[in-house]
């Protein structure tokens, strides 16, 4: 009976804060008319509880069409980790489609996986595409203010195709930090460890949703678009007074560790991203280092030695 109670409780405060669903009115009518203690309606709302208070996160990788393989792997590397305390989405980002195979086979990678922006852009290095997507995001996930799902993302980090994020030292190492106005990454110069200076590298940064919001209808994006697209980011922030909150990832994001530079580090547990993984073997070497692939259940289908 007790428990009953307690999840009637749980569910009313759900109610008020979320839409009512005809499930927990089910669930709420067989508490109520059974005394049946099972605890099982109130570990669903537990569960639901726990997706609310999950951070949210989308993690936009700046590739390219034709990149099939990469993003087969990519979609490997990703889809093998489970963050705890956070829904984190990964979506792989491009500009306009210029080949008729790319039609159909995207469609096919649409269809299967749902993973991937198509901006209104032509491709480009400096000439905005990272404007582009973080102007159109509150168009394409255009949640109602206060609505129960707002806002979509509590944070968007743009990230490379050849740098590896782990997921969970991410979302540790956000927990802690504010939820508004945040600008973090990796501080560039390499050698700089004041991130109030200059600006986070196109590596991997992210911001709180109120600045992609800012962005979308800002005049200083709009009128300053070409460039290095992490340093132009950076002079946003600047000159619009954004991303007071800052957050400097260093030395938990690096490049990888060959070919040695002021930017590059050892391989270490407690990392956040890895970067310029340009070829497999360094893919592999970290993947190995993290013990990323493995271990696996025992089974009679395979073995790997
Ligand atoms: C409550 O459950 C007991 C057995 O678990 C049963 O004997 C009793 O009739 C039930 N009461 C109601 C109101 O369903
Ligand atoms: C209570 O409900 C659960 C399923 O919800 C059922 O497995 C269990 O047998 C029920 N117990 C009683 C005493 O009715
Ligand atoms: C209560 O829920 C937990 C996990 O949801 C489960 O492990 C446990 O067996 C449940 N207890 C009862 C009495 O149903
Ligand atoms: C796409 O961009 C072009 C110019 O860059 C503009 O003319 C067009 O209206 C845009 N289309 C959409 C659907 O926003
Ligand atoms: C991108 O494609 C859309 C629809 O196919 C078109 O309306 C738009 O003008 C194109 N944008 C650019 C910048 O080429
Ligand atoms: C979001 O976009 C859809 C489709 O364009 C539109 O129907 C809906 O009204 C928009 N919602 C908000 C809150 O702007
Ligand atoms: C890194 O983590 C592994 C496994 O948790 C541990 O065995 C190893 O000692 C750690 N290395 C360092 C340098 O902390």
């Amino acid at each position: 009976m007790l428990s009953c109670f307690i999840s009637i409780f749980l569910l009313c405060i759900l109610a008020s804060i979320n839409e009512v669903r005809f499930e927990n009115l089910l669930r709420f009518g067989r508490c109520t008319f059974s005394n049946n203690t099972t605890n099982t309606s109130s570990s669903i709302s537990n569960e639901q509880q726990q997706q609310e208070q999950d951070i949210r996160i989308l993690i936009g990788i700046l590739t390219l069409p034709d990149q099939y393989l990469r993003r087969h792997f990519l979609r490997l590397v990703y889809g093998t980790q489970n963050p705890e305390g956070a829904k984190i989405d990964v979506k792989f980002v491009f500009c306009n489609l210029t080949k008729e195979d790319q039609k159909t086979i995207i469609s096919l990678e649409i269809m299967r996986y749902n993973d991937i922006i198509i901006l209104n852009c032509t491709e480009n290095m400096n000439k905005g595409k990272t404007s582009t997507f973080f102007t159109s995001l509150p168009d394409i996930f255009n949640e109602t203010e206060n609505g129960p799902n707002y806002p979509p993302y509590h944070y968007v980090m743009k990230a490379d195709d050849d740098t590896y994020v782990r997921l969970n030292s991410l979302v540790k190492s956000l927990k802690p930090l504010p939820k508004e106005d945040l600008y973090y990454g990796f501080v560039i110069p390499c050698s700089s460890m004041d991130p109030f200076k200059h600006y986070m590298s196109g590596m991997g940064f992210l911001v709180s949703w109120d600045i992609v919001e800012w962005i979308h209808g800002s005049d200083i994006p709009k009128k300053h678009v070409e460039g290095p697209e992490d340093k132009v980011f950076g002079d946003w922030m600047r000159w619009g007074r954004r991303g007071l909150n800052r957050f400097n990832a260093k030395w938990s994001m690096y490049n990888y560790p060959d070919p040695v530079s002021v930017c590059s580090h050892e391989l270490v547990n407690d990392t956040i991203a890895v970067h310029l993984l340009k070829n497999q073997e360094k893919w592999i070497k970290t993947l190995n280092f993290f013990n990323h692939a493995g271990p696996l259940e025992e089974s009679k289908m395979y073995h790997i030695a």
